[in-house]
């Protein structure tokens, strides 16, 4: 067999199986065996680059980091939907509908509201050519490298010999060719086991777990990565086909031509004559809503003739032929057991409720948060009492009301206490804010906290360091401070509980690795107030090293452009407290980064105010490492060439970026040139 033909074949069985494992539900060979053809497809393409086809699966992730991502205008307008919330209003629709169309036999097809993020599809003979957001409606965002991830879109449509034969009305012929324009939309989500993994991972490592599936779909969407979105394990539900070559006479024989194109098409769907029949169907989804494995918003309906849909037309807005009946966000009723303080990594202290636990919006509830103690006076909250929960918008459920009717007699009002309940130190309300706090900067919460934070993947990236792990270094007494983490010894760690020598080994190489971290993650780690990672980079871009810092006037500071005065205050203040420069005097005697690479204050640099554009791949850097060296030397890399480009450096197999930069006649050096222009020492 020629390389041409095996690259073919392997494309097309990879292409099979992946519908299988992601559209159908029903994979033919195991991860391994998909593996293993995955491998040998790569490897065939890796000694064949000019053999990679369009459809093959391994450019479903490509390397490149999309920095923009371009505006394109809609063909069609993406409308939304009028909302309705009774079934008054969804009889007014139907009553609507039978006006316009006075005489018609009228049919509807019932979907539901997947609660996810709108996406375009556009296919060209076959091939998904981009994928856009809604946007305002007219005009969306480009995301097709990411779009590309979700694997069960196909990125090439089936064929009439490929699709399953169907029982259903749509003419053979239609499928004998490939189609060679269509749009397709539908609901790009998160099902709730993916999304409970994803909020899992994000707290271990200390970043904000995504308040609903629906945030999280959209989060993931625009990231920058291709490869952290496909991570994402995003899904896909399509609802919409439009073609000039084919057009079919309903709604519901679009649904199905859609499933032999190959693409997932929710089955929970039905036909409805009449609004009884309508009816039925939103009180039966209101009634399965919680045992589906995602979530929904309702139920939409739409008149199922295409002909009839075009007389009906649209407002600006929304089309006359369609309607969604919403749910309001599931609640549930229980008894509050008991209310806890949290103590956060600030001193922040959360009431929490601590619940009998009951069945919420697919998951099992026992803690809902109370946020803080004017909250828990205003809803006159106490422990004993019946709740009402609610999961609206935010993954922890909160407590929506009492049900005063079923309060205990003698409930006693909550008392909010005076002392911190980890340390006892005096607990502290900040006029300006509602939060009320511990102060004492050694207290064992806020310590786990700070150690958590400063271990977690975007600080110090120290694997290992978990919850159970820092517990037990604080309560020995083993660690007071961060600094403490680098002086930890063998065989102290491996007689701590669950900890054997091998994993007491694995943190101690882990925390030698942390070593490595730049300095802006350093800053990060260090858990300063409002020092987020995007300002520690900044600070550590503009001042270059923690001495210079804080030496810095905050004045000087806030002059930096991301820099604002609260910012510019916690930084010096923070430096400047005895005791916390005695950790980074721990943390320098460890060998850690305490200044960015670039030297303070070398003068003029090789990039300075220069916007490059990196492309093609170099054989001295990653692309990361390029974009960061860029930074480093006083430039500012983005991701396409433009007008405003001042250089392109492109390495091997520079493709278009760099065409364009020649039609632009902008600078384009090669890697050894740009070598020689920043300086051998640089590179
Ligand atoms: S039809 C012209 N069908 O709901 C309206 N939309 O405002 C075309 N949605 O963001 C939409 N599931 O993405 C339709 N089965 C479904 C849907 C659905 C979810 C979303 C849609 C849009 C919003 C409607």
């Amino acid at each position: 067999m020629t390389p041409s033909d095996h690259i073919s074949e392997l494309v097309e069985q990879l292409n099979e199986h992946n519908y299988r494992y992601a559209v159908l539900n029903d994979p033919a060979i195991s991860d391994r065996e998909y593996d293993a053809l995955m491998d040998e497809l790569r490897d065939l393409e890796t000694r064949h680059p000019d053999l990679i086809q369009p459809d093959s699966p391994t450019q479903r992730v490509t390397s490149d980091l999309t920095r923009e991502f371009p505006t394109v205008q809609h063909e069609v307008p993406m409308l939304s939907l009028d909302n309705t919330y009774s079934e008054d209003e969804l009889r007014d629709f139907e009553d609507r509908i039978r006006r316009e169309l006075p005489d018609e036999e009228l049919q509807y097809v019932a979907e539901l509201k997947i609660d996810g993020v709108a996406l375009s599809l556009i296919y060209e003979n076959g091939l998904l050519t981009r994928g856009v957001t809604r946007g305002n409606g007219t005009q969306g965002e480009d995301i097709t490298p990411n779009v590309k991830t979700i694997k069960s879109i196909p990125i090439r449509l089936k064929t009439c010999t490929e699709s399953m034969s169907s029982n259903d009305s749509i003419g053979e012929g239609l499928f004998s060719n490939l189609v060679p324009y269509c749009e397709i939309r539908g609901e790009v989500y998160l099902d709730h086991n993916t999304f409970d993994a994803i909020n899992v991972q994000r707290e271990k490592n200390e970043e904000n777990p995504f308040a609903n599936p629906r945030n999280a779909t959209s989060g993931s969407l625009k990231l920058q990565d291709a490869q952290l979105v496909a991570e994402r394990r995003l899904s896909f539900f399509a609802y919409s086909f439009r073609s000039p070559a084919i057009q079919l006479s309903t709604h519901g024989e679009n649904l199905s031509y859609l499933e032999r194109l190959g693409l997932p098409v929710n089955t929970n769907r039905a036909l409805c004559n009449n609004i009884d029949d309508i009816i039925a169907q939103a009180r039966e989804w209101q009634e399965k809503r919680p045992d589906l494995p995602y979530d929904i918003d309702g139920i939409v309906i739409k008149v199922n003739s295409i002909a009839q849909q075009s007389k009906l037309g649209a407002t600006s807005k929304s089309p006359r032929w369609a309607i969604s009946f919403k749910y309001s966000a599931e609640q549930a009723e229980t008894v509050l057991e008991r209310i806890t303080l949290q103590v956060g990594r600030t001193g922040v202290i959360t009431p929490v409720a601590n619940l009998e636990p009951v069945q919420l919006a697919g998951t099992t509830v026992s803690r809902a948060t109370l946020h803080n103690a004017e909250e828990l006076e205003r809803k006159d909250i106490r422990e004993g009492d019946t709740v009402i929960l609610e999961k609206g918008g935010d993954v922890i459920p909160k407590v929506v009301r009492v049900v005063t009717a079923k309060r205990a007699k003698d409930a006693i009002a909550f008392e909010f206490p005076q002392n911190c309940p980890v340390c006892n130190g005096p607990l502290i309300k900040d006029e300006s804010e509602v939060a009320i706090r511990c102060e004492n900067s050694q207290c064992p919460a806020q310590l786990k906290g700070n150690i958590r934070h400063f271990a977690s993947r975007t600080a110090m990236d120290i694997e290992g360091l978990g919850t159970a792990l820092v517990d037990q270094l604080v309560d020995s007494g083993l660690v007071r401070d961060v600094g403490d983490l680098y002086n930890l010894e063998l065989d102290k760690l491996a007689s701590l509980e669950r900890m054997a020598e091998k994993s007491a080994q694995n943190v101690l190489v882990a925390l030698e690795a942390s070593k490595k971290q730049p300095f802006h993650c350093v800053l990060f780690a260090l858990g300063i107030r409002h020092i987020g990672a995007t300002v520690a980079r900044a600070l550590s871009d503009n001042f270059h090293s923690i001495d210079r810092l804080r030496d810095t006037h905050p004045e000087e500071i806030e002059a930096v452009h991301e820099i604002g005065a609260a910012i510019a205050e916690s930084i010096h203040t923070y430096l400047n407290i005895e005791s916390n420069w005695a950790i980074v005097e721990k943390l320098r005697a460890a060998g850690i980064n305490l200044a960015s690479e670039a030297p303070a204050d070398t003068g003029p640099k090789p990039l300075d105010g220069k916007t490059v554009v990196v492309t093609g791949t170099f054989s001295r850097w990653g692309r990361q490492q390029a974009q960061d060296l860029i930074r480093t030397l006083g430039g500012k890399p983005t991701s396409s060439v433009s007008g405003k480009t001042d250089l392109v450096i492109a390495g091997e197999k520079a493709g278009s970026k760099r065409t364009k930069a020649e039609q632009l006649n902008i600078e384009i050096l090669d890697e050894a040139s740009f070598v020689q222009l920043i300086g051998e020492e640089n590179a």
